[in-house]
């Protein structure tokens, strides 16, 4: 950080960079909000018009809150092109034209790629390689900030009562609360280009409406227990940048909860407005659980109401992207079943996927083992089983005040890991 001669105070280039976006976000009525980078548009974020309001007006205490400056005044004691006013203790720029040059001139090139507005500033200014459509392509959009998506909730919402019902029916998690991440999947081929169709459905969804092909968004994920389709379908919500409302079932038909059919209208309300988002249910065999179990009651009545709602909405009309898990494929009837226009396979892991599993889950942990060998030995192992066998090994070790792993560890933990499967298997069966 710093400038060339490296004068400049700490948190210079912090006010300097959030003074060029407010004032070229002011003047530049084609950009929007997506424009913005988050912490400078976090921290502007209008709750009643769920925008960033013109002109953004910049204070010491604004500076020191997005940037975690100290000082706001002192970090610009040097800055000649910078005014701070004592009172309202506004900040603001003097001459613009020499606020810009210096500030391409701090060789801070990533920060200007990483804030559109920035970049469609500097894309044409003397012969700096920005570019506007680039910067804007990795920045995460409105959409993706947590404040948005309070807000929306709030709007749909009457009163606070009203709110905390609806999200007892269903987590609505912001891309940045998701803590997996499709980076720390081991994936299937399949399972990966399907991936890539999703994103690329959503982002050409206005073709898919032009050409009349609607039949796409709905995926269902199957595959027996922990082979990654909670994790991927959470993963996938940081991986497009995408709220995810994770719909409780359990909750739904839950007959505490009034009117449940009501309370599904809402939840599909709510994806629609959070738009582009995911919509995900788990555990989606629990319909047909409630279906069988429960011929005439209001079980049944609601698991209808769901999967007519499930039908209503569309990725090409409404951009939700709608996933579904289950274990339980053979308990899903065909009413249930059409309802998708694509099932994506879970399988336990191959020789070569648990092998890279196990690389992946051990990454950071100092052992010296053979993954290869490991793999081996796990046949019939999901990528859960297999985190509990490093799990068991990782703790096995710290009893013995170890932070090193060695193979016999491994080994030792796969042993336990078969003999406790085993007691379960005689325990069921008898
Ligand atoms: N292919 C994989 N690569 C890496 N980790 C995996 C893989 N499959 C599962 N795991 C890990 O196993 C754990 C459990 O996975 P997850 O909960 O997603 O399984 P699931 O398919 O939803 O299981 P269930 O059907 O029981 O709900 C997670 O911590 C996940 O990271
Ligand atoms: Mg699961």
């Amino acid at each position: 950080m710093g400038g060339e001669n490296g004068s400049e105070k700490p948190g210079a280039i912090d006010v300097a960079e959030l003074l060029l976006t407010a004032d070229i976000y002011n003047r530049t009525e084609s950009l929007i909000e997506d424009d913005l980078p988050p912490n400078i548009r976090k921290h502007y974020f209008d709750v009643q018009t769920k925008s960033v309001k013109r002109p953004i007006y910049v204070t010491g205490t604004d500076a020191q809150k997005i940037f975690g400056i100290e000082n706001a005044k002192a970090a610009i004691k040097d800055l000649t092109f910078v005014a701070f006013e004592e009172f309202g203790s506004q900040l603001r720029l003097t001459v613009f034209d020499v606020a810009a040059r210096w500030f391409a001139n701090q060789k801070e090139l990533d920060r200007i790629k990483s804030n559109p507005t920035l970049a469609y500033f500097y894309e044409n200014f003397d012969s700096l390689d920005v570019s506007y459509a680039q910067a804007r392509s990795s920045n995460k959009p409105l959409s993706a900030d947590r404040e948005w998506i309070d807000a929306k909730i709030k709007e749909l919402c009457a009163d606070s009562k009203e709110a905390d019902d609806l999200l007892k029916l269903a987590y609505i998690k912001a891309p940045e609360d998701v803590r997996d991440r499709l980076t720390g999947l081991i994936l299937t081929d399949d399972q990966k280009s399907e991936v890539e169709k999703m994103s690329k459905a959503l982002n050409n969804r206005q073709y898919l409406h032009e050409i009349g092909l609607y039949e796409i968004g709905k995926l269902l994920f199957v595959g027996p227990p922990g082979t990654g389709k909670t994790s991927t379908a959470r993963a996938l919500s940081n991986y497009f940048s995408l709220p995810i409302v994770e719909v409780r079932l359990s909750m739904i038909t839950s007959q505490y909860l009034g009117e449940t059919s009501k309370n599904i209208d809402k939840v599909f309300e709510l994806a629609k407005r959070l738009s582009p988002c995911i919509l995900f249910i788990d555990e989606f065999d629990f319909v047909a659980k409630t279906r069988t179990s429960d011929e005439h009651g209001a079980m049944k009545r609601a698991v209808n109401s769901l999967l007519k709602a499930i039908d209503e909405i569309s990725l090409v009309e409404h951009g939700v992207l709608l996933l579904a898990a289950t274990n339980h494929p053979q308990l899903l009837d065909y009413a249930a079943w059409r309802r998708f226009d694509k099932v994506l396979n879970f399988p336990l892991p191959d020789k070569e996927m648990r092998r890279k599993i196990l690389d992946k889950v051990l990454a950071r942990i100092d052992a010296d083992v053979d993954t290869q060998a490991l793999a081996e030995e796990t046949e019939g192992y999901s990528g859960s089983d297999l985190r509990l066998v490093v799990r068991e090994a990782v703790l096995n070790a710290l009893l013995e005040d170890r932070r090193h792993l060695n193979q016999e560890d491994l080994d030792r933990s796969i042993e336990e890991f078969r003999r406790r499967i085993f007691d379960y298997k005689r325990s069921v069966a008898t």
